[in-house]
């Protein structure tokens, strides 16, 4: 037995390695369990007991400092390269992935594409209006005169004298009839705000207007058209009612209530015991609104809706509290 062959081929192997691949080979060609040193120490049995003694001592101290040799050489030269291949390897690719969290549209955006999905069908298209308005917009040209409790300070945001956060869509229908001539069948949704913030208001909340203005147009269309959008967005046995009441801009007005949809018209805390929710507000347009934009009532008559898309909301998706909407917390969202 040879073992300064040993010796030598051992000395070979590692001063020639240069990669960490290198290593990983020579360490399996020398140590590994058909290595070099197996292949010596097999042959160890032909011998006899002393000599296997001897010769088995000196494979065996060899083969120790082998393998210091090669740890140290990888901790010292490819410790990150080692490190890596560890975790690759650790990886299981047959895991399951990680599923995303995908977010939801909010509950406000649901009922406002829902609302406009409803009126589109119907042939109405949507328009647009600033949320700062002049008060000329949001007031006079309304009908709203001076003195009237709507341009209080205390319902209004004033951004400087004259010019206010509209406190409603309407004047989204002054600023359409005056870029275009009639037949006009537009909806207007967006933001509003008021000076207003307890359990059933928020100083910011959301509207959709309508307006209809053509020849000939009657208080039963507007019965019609109302109708037809309340049973589409709370279901076909949903009952309704107009209730006569004032807006400056329509005449005649009225207020349009669905049967409660808790109580079903039994009465509970939500309908104040009167088996009826308050949905929008509507009426014929105000001849005098008419002629402030430079139509004439004589020649063409229409009718306009406004209702809150919160209220909408609550009344769908049974919410107690509007301020829920806005206090982005994912729980709440993500139920709807
Ligand atoms: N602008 C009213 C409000 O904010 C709602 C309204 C009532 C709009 C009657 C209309 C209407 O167009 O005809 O309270």
């Amino acid at each position: 037995m040879n073992i300064d062959e040993l010796r030598n081929k051992v000395e070979r192997e590692i001063s020639s390695l240069k990669t960490f691949e290198d290593l990983k080979r020579v360490k399996a060609s020398l140590l590994g369990r058909k290595g070099v040193f197996s292949e010596y120490l097999d042959t160890l049995k032909l011998l006899d007991k002393d000599q296997k003694r001897i010769f088995g001592k000196e494979i065996n101290s060899l083969k120790a400092l082998t393998e210091v040799r090669l740890q140290e050489l990888e901790a010292l030269y490819f410790d990150d390269e080692k490190r890596k291949q560890d975790t690759l390897s650790r990886i299981d690719i047959t895991m399951p992935g990680k599923v995303p969290i995908l977010g939801k549209k909010h509950p406000i955006t649901q009922t406002f594409e829902e609302i406009i999905r409803i009126f589109t069908s119907l042939g109405f298209s949507v328009a647009e209006g600033p949320d700062i308005e002049p008060e000329y917009y949001n007031f006079e040209a309304l009908n709203i005169p001076k003195d009237h409790p709507a341009r209080d300070m205390q319902d209004t945001f004033y951004v400087k004298p004259g010019i206010v956060l509209r406190t409603h869509t309407s004047p989204v229908q002054i600023r359409t009839m005056e870029s275009q001539l009639p037949p006009v069948k537009i909806i207007a949704p967006g933001s509003v705000y008021r000076c207003d913030n307890d359990i059933s208001h928020t100083p910011m909340f959301h509207q959709v207007e309508g307006l209809l203005v053509d020849k000939r147009v009657r208080f039963s269309d507007l019965k019609g058209i109302l109708s037809i959008f309340i049973h589409e967005i709370f279901g076909a046995n949903t009952p309704l009612r107009f209730r006569p009441s004032y807006f400056p801009f329509t005449e005649p007005s009225a207020e349009v209530d669905i049967g409660c949809v808790i109580c079903e018209g039994d009465g509970c805390r939500v309908c104040k015991e009167t088996g009826w929710l308050e949905i929008l507000g509507s009426g014929m347009v105000h001849p005098q609104v008419l002629r402030n934009v430079g139509y004439d009532p004589e020649e063409v008559t229409g009718f306009a809706f406004g209702m809150g898309v919160e209220r909408i909301a609550m009344l769908k998706f049974g919410i107690d509290d509007i301020r829920q909407f806005y206090y982005n917390d994912i729980r709440f969202l993500s139920q709807f």
